[in-house]
């Protein structure tokens, strides 16, 4: 099914990446040569996506930056015949009209981010893409759109039974395919009270009725309007399935995990992977 919308939470401070978030938003920080955060629009873009929602917070104005002409940048390129560079800062722009920002007034979670896009919404399912959670390989978003038929669904992975404490877990129903209908989640589980290994990954499909969810505001765990909770609830009344993605999932919102995305997405790139896979072993 075509989603046509969709919504990038980036309004979290980024204390685990102090001082390098002090003046920049986490989404900024690279892997390569990209933001975090350009790879989660052109994830969305691959899958179809046409309008980009972002819910931002204080100091996050270099994202909206990004995402706009730099007109003295252009000037400077095209003046100095830097013809690549310049169509690497234009290409990645989106059709004017289709990036709306809305301020989340305060860090009530991510389930309160995803709730204040709520009027840009109408009546059409929408996607979330959680720019920490990196993808290398097959757009897992698109993977989602294609096998999606209604109802809710995320992306799992499975985690380490120890680690089930970062994330939302599921319990798994019947399965087909890539495909796992889920019968229940709850958010950040410790490892004796897991459900299961199956974890979330930051991909979302949400029906729109979960903003009604949503909206009651109920606090869930770390005192946080959950995500998983307004999942938890329409259990039942919608279809609900978790899709095992094809992709490597590199979880950017900690430091080894950004770095190991460093690594892996330089080993992947035509001009980095000579030299990278030459020095790194002499490194051990
Ligand atoms: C969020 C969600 C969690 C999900 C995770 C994926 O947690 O609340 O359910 O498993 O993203 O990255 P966060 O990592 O923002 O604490």
């Amino acid at each position: 099914m075509t989603i046509k919308k969709a919504i990038f939470p980036v309004g979290g401070l980024g204390t685990r990446f102090l001082p390098a978030t002090k003046a920049m938003p986490k989404e900024m920080l690279p892997v390569v040569d990209k933001p975090l955060i350009q790879y989660a629009v052109e994830e969305a873009a691959a899958a179809g996506i046409e309008q980009f929602i972002f819910v931002t917070g204080r100091n996050k104005t270099a994202i909206e930056d990004h995402f706009d002409h730099s007109t003295e940048l252009e000037a400077v390129l095209i003046e100095k015949d830097k013809a690549d560079a310049l169509e690497v800062v234009r290409r990645m722009l989106r059709e004017p009209g289709s990036v709306s920002y809305v301020r989340q007034q305060e860090p009530a979670g991510l389930g309160h981010a995803v709730w204040c896009a709520r009027h840009l919404i109408g009546t059409e399912p929408v996607a979330v893409l959680l720019a920490d959670d990196l993808i290398l390989g097959a757009p897992a978003m698109a993977e989602m759109t294609a096998a999606y038929t209604g109802g809710n669904m995320v992306a799992l992975m499975d985690v380490p039974a120890s680690d089930t404490g970062a994330y939302g877990i599921i319990t798994p129903g019947s399965k087909q395919g890539n495909l796992t209908e889920i019968i229940g989640i709850v958010e950040k589980p410790a490892p004796d009270k897991a459900p299961s290994d199956k974890a979330v990954v930051g991909r979302y499909i949400l029906e729109p009725k979960i903003f009604e969810e949503l909206g009651k505001g109920r606090r869930g765990a770390g005192g946080e309007i959950q995500l998983t909770d307004a999942l938890a609830a329409r259990i039942g009344h919608t279809p609900f399935h978790g899709l095992n993605f094809s992709g490597e999932r590199f979880d950017c919102g900690s430091k080894i995990g950004f770095l190991k995305a460093n690594i892996a997405f330089g080993l992947a790139h035509d001009e980095l992977q000579g030299e990278l896979s030459q020095w790194l072993p002499t490194r051990l």
